[in-house]
């Protein structure tokens, strides 16, 4: 018997539920309540993992419990949310997305793991892949964006920055791909509601960035708090059994999320803690957290003959396996076992300052951007201007308010001979205005207005869904009354919006001279902006979400299929609105730079290719602005004729190239053959001869691209 199966069979019950109950830090499990110190708990073998529990000392401090106080000395799990950085604080992962980089995507991941690893934690519940295509969802901002496939590029680059190439490594996390799956798709928006979509878009929209994660390695994943049709996923046999550990083969812990085992109950399919704990165990959920189901509820479901000991076992194994393949039995305290020095620090506070520069898309430049030198006195006006504790997004744990860059901050250092003036104006989501009149006085002395709006840090994430994607409280009328002054004197606007999801703020974009989206940027906040802004740093983000013109336009992605009536404008009977376009403001992929780009001569070959074949694909790029810069081109297919109607853009690859002024390049992009099939619903790939177009632009917007077409042969 191996070392993990002479440990199960030395097991009592209560310690093999231990192994599967993960508790906060600082609470116990002492019944249905979950209250007190875990500390007992722990020296008795029936908590195996914490939550929300960091810093070496503190960390050990448990861990001793565990591995020198308990009877079988099994080492502790502690896992923690490290969504975009743990200390240092790279932008929302949705901004991270608009970098449409692979190898920054992996490094961030990388550096996060790393600090993560220094405070004593094991695990990550990152990354999160739910694919959104309806912004008034606030977890929009925890994920990758509309697209599956750019959400498998995140996903896998995400796992080998997590988890490195031994998860034993001193800095290596086990990765949880979370919430599987289908959690963006939740009723009109709203946070944890019902969600009911086709078995097609599951497995086309939704489960791609699943399996990227799981051909990484990812060690774990998190059932979503959701339903899919009636069944909560908590629960689903099909999808986790059936799909994640049969057909894409995962062996690794799953993990439930908050409370949802007991949440069965509450969905309406479990009587009571026995049948959610059995419906849980049995659809493959190996590590109850905070729900207290395992420890209460299999005792009864064993005694009612609902579950075996040996699925029981099965799941305590996968737990035992995972702790062994971290490392943790060897070297209990590796983790946290030293702190990092000043250099580290440094060095990833530069890194932030640049991811979250290059997160920033530019929508809209008047030739009001970059700043020009000139520029003696600037008005930065708005509530999220001189807000650095709103500047990393919902999930900002263990960052250090006191250490975040504001963007009045940080154009004061970047400005040294320039007066910077700043007033909040109105409060973010506040009814107050009485201060917008002082705020006009500073516009109308000053050379150029910076206009700093957007969302609170907490009006996204987690339970932050908004039925109204405008800006919040009174900030449009400050926006409207700032632009209306600096018009009159003849001074540019340049707005920055904050957000964790596009906003629908048409009047903005059509109003002032400059817009950028600059999400959540992270602590380097100040500093990426006013790298943009004076042009140390040319814009280079492109959004990974369509941005509406209007909440009725949502659900809104470039990915839709054909309608049988195409929008005709001579034709009132076509798939259209009566009072706004169908396409969005901006198409994803949209963003501008300091450089003008122009696309031309697209070659493709072969012309003919069969499954096993690769196709080249090459486009060349010219910049012909007055500034170095870099362009992203998007690589998107669409199956004309199929026997299941193909959306009329799929993405398949996306490449960058840098330019000087006048100069020019070619991009090359490679598609495998296979990757132009689709999914049957038996999983399997259909792979139909016939005629594809193949189309190169820089963004979703058809008219813009470049198109050939190939053919598929047999
Ligand atoms: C609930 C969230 O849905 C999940 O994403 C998170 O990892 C857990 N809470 C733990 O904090």
């Amino acid at each position: 018997m191996n070392r993990i199966g002479a440990l199960i069979a030395d097991m009592t019950l209560a310690e093999k539920l231990g192994q599967l109950t993960m508790t906060a830090a600082g609470y116990t499990v002492t019944g249905p309540v979950i209250a007190g110190d875990s500390t007992d708990a722990i020296r008795a073998g029936t908590i195996g993992s914490l939550l929300n529990l960091y810093g070496g000392g503190q960390v050990h401090e448990m861990q001793r419990l565990a591995v020198e106080e308990s009877r079988l000395g099994i080492p502790l799990l502690i896992a923690f949310d490290v969504i975009h950085g743990h200390r240092t604080l790279f932008p929302v992962p949705l901004g991270e997305a608009a970098l449409f980089d692979p190898e920054a995507w992996e490094l961030t991941a990388r550096e996060a793991a790393t600090e993560a690893a220094a405070d004593g934690i094991a695990m990550a519940f990152a990354p999160m892949l739910d694919v959104s295509r309806d912004p008034r969802w606030g977890r929009t901002a925890e994920g990758p964006g509309e697209d599956p496939w750019l959400g498998a590029q995140i996903a896998a680059a995400k796992v080998r920055g997590f988890q490195g190439s031994d998860l034993a490594a001193a800095a290596a996390l086990a990765a949880v791909a979370k919430h599987f799956c289908a959690y963006g798709p939740v009723t009109a928006g709203r946070d944890y509601a019902s969600v009911d979509i086709s078995e097609r878009s599951v497995l086309e929209v939704h489960l791609p960035p699943f399996a990227a994660a799981i051909a990484a390695g990812a060690a774990g994943v998190m059932p979503a708090f959701t339903d899919l049709a009636g069944i909560p996923m908590t629960a689903h046999v099909g999808l986790l059994r059936g799909v994640l550990r049969g057909r894409l083969g995962f062996d690794g812990v799953i993990v439930s999320d908050y409370n949802a085992i007991a949440e069965l109950m509450r969905h309406g399919v479990a009587a009571d803690l026995a049948e959610a704990a059995t419906l849980a165990l049995k659809a493959g959920v190996d590590i109850d957290m905070m729900a207290n189901a395992y420890r209460i509820g299999l005792p009864v479901a064993l005694q009612r003959e609902l579950v075996s000991m040996t699925e029981i076992d099965d799941a305590v194994r996968r737990v035992l396996t995972l702790k062994l393949r971290l490392g943790l039995f060897e070297q209990p305290y590796r983790r946290g076992a030293s702190a990092e020095g000043a250099p580290a620090l440094e060095r990833r506070r530069r890194l932030a300052r640049e991811i979250g520069a290059r997160a920033v898309v530019m929508l809209k430049n008047d030739a009001a951007l970059p700043l020009p030198g000139a520029v003696r006195r600037l008005a930065v006006i708005g509530p999220l201007a001189d807000a650095a504790d709103q500047m990393c997004g919902p999930w900002s744990l263990v960052g250090q308010p006191g250490t975040y860059v504001s963007v009045v901050a940080g154009l004061r250092s970047a400005l040294l001979g320039a007066q910077v003036v700043h007033s909040p104006g109105v409060t973010i989501g506040g009814d107050d205005i009485s201060g917008i009149a002082g705020t006009l006085d500073i516009c109308s002395a000053a050379d150029a207005v910076i206009l700093c709006v957007g969302e609170a840090a907490a009006m996204s994430g987690e339970a932050a869904s908004r039925a109204c994607l405008d800006l919040p409280g009174q900030q449009r009328r400050l926006a409207l009354s700032v632009i209306d002054r600096a018009k009159a004197l003849g001074k540019p606007v340049i707005a920055i919006v904050f957000s964790g999801r596009p906003l629908a703020v048409p009047w903005l974009i059509e109003r002032a001279d400059a817009v950028l989206a600059a999400w959540f940027p992270g602590c380097e906040a100040g500093h990426s902006i006013a790298d943009v802004i004076t042009g140390q740093v040319s814009p280079s983000g492109r959004t990974p979400m369509s941005w509406p013109r209007a909440v009725g336009q949502v659900p809104i992605f470039f990915g839709q299929r054909p309608s049988g009536r195409p929008a005709d404008p001579d034709n009132a009977y076509t798939s259209k609105y009566l009072d706004l376009p169908n396409e969005p403001l901006f198409p994803f992929g949209y963003g501008l730079s300091y450089g003008r780009f122009g696309l031309s001569n697209l070659r493709v070959s072969p012309h003919e290719v069969t499954a096993s074949e690769q196709i080249e694909v090459r486009v060349d790029v010219a910049n012909d602005g007055a500034r170095a810069a870099e362009q992203t081109v998007f690589l998107f297919v669409h199956d004309r004729i199929a026997s299941v109607a193909r959306p009329l853009l799929e993405l398949k690859g996306f490449g960058k190239i840098a330019l000087r002024p006048g100069e020019s390049g070619t991009v090359t992009l490679y598609i495998a053959a296979a990757e132009l099939r689709f999914l049957g619903l038996d999983l399997r790939p259909v792979f139909e001869p016939g005629e594809v177009e193949i189309m190169v632009g820089p963004c979703a917007d058809r008219s813009l691209m470049l198109v050939q077409s190939i053919r598929l042969c047999a």
